[in-house]
């Protein structure tokens, strides 16, 4: 197994097979992840069982409660444009199920269906956007939670529910309007590495504990401006046999949207986290 270093966010894996894992490959795989958040897996041929799998030598499977899940495997959220859908799913910065009290730990998608070219998925990593921030700053956020939310991208009144996908891709938006708005500390110690990352994203934070909306806008869209430097950013292309297993808590991701008028099928499974804890 090869485990080679990507240009800005994670690494990328080669030479094994994810089916046929021994225990001293997923000892390295776990130390591999804890440290660059993102693994890249190329040439895997992977069908529904193995996906799940998979996922369960991380952790337990979070069924996802608002995208449709595939029909003959519940575990597997559909994460589907079809040739005639203009929003895509995913269409922004964000991290998973930070809207949830215990957000989960990661999520590892699997390609099926692909367009011709485009839609590649983004990766920034929250190690760095916090690391690169001045010690003043950084003793500021060490200071503040935030409150995340679910209802405002999968509730009634969310732009999903309006749109051409709600019917086909979404569920239950009565209970994301119902779900409690969970409190995260800004920067978390990171469960895997001990590091301190900044834990708050554009698409479910919605401000400062104590602190109104109006007045959190302004800080909130400096640190998203900061995190995303071009540079900085991993631009994932997907071919046959990619799968991306991305770290919720270390890393954000942004699903292009740049193939009109062709579809594309991903399968996600995402795995349970851990509560979060503030960085000392
Ligand atoms: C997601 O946001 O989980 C989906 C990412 C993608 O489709 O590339």
């Amino acid at each position: 197994m090869k485990i080679t270093p990507l240009s800005a966010v994670g690494a990328e894996v080669t030479e094994v097979d994810v089916k046929g894992l021994t225990d001293a490959q997923d000892a390295q795989l776990k130390a591999a992840f804890a440290q660059h958040g993102l693994l890249i897996f190329r040439d895997q041929d992977l069908v529904e069982t193995d996906h799940v799998d998979l996922a369960e030598r991380w952790g337990q499977i979070n069924t996802n409660r608002f995208f449709k899940a595939h029909a003959d495997h519940p575990q597997i959220a559909l994460v589907d444009k079809a040739p005639d859908q203009i929003q895509n799913i995913g269409g922004d910065w964000h991290t998973d199920h930070s809207y949830d009290q215990v957000p989960a730990l990661g999520s590892i998608l699997v390609a099926r269906t692909l367009p011709e070219t485009g839609g590649d998925t983004w990766f920034a990593s929250m190690y760095r956007a916090f690391d690169q921030l001045s010690d003043g700053l950084k003793t500021l956020l060490l200071t503040l939670n935030a409150v995340h939310s679910a209802k405002h991208v999968f509730g009634n009144k969310s732009e999903y529910m309006q749109t051409n996908i709600s019917q086909k891709r979404m569920s239950r938006p009565d209970l994301a309007d119902a779900l409690p708005d969970p409190i995260h500390p800004v920067v978390v110690r990171h469960p895997l590495s001990g590091r301190p990352v900044l834990y708050v994203n554009p698409g479910f934070t919605i401000r400062f504990e104590g602190w109104t909306q109006e007045e959190s806008a302004p800080l909130l869209n400096y640190l998203y401006q900061s995190a995303v430097v071009e540079d900085q950013v991993e631009v994932v292309d997907w071919r046959t046999g990619t799968i991306a297993f991305w770290d919720n808590r270390a890393t954000w991701h942004f699903a292009q949207n740049d193939y009109p008028g062709q579809a594309r099928r991903m399968h996600r499974i995402t795995i349970e986290g851990e509560a979060l804890q503030a960085h000392q």
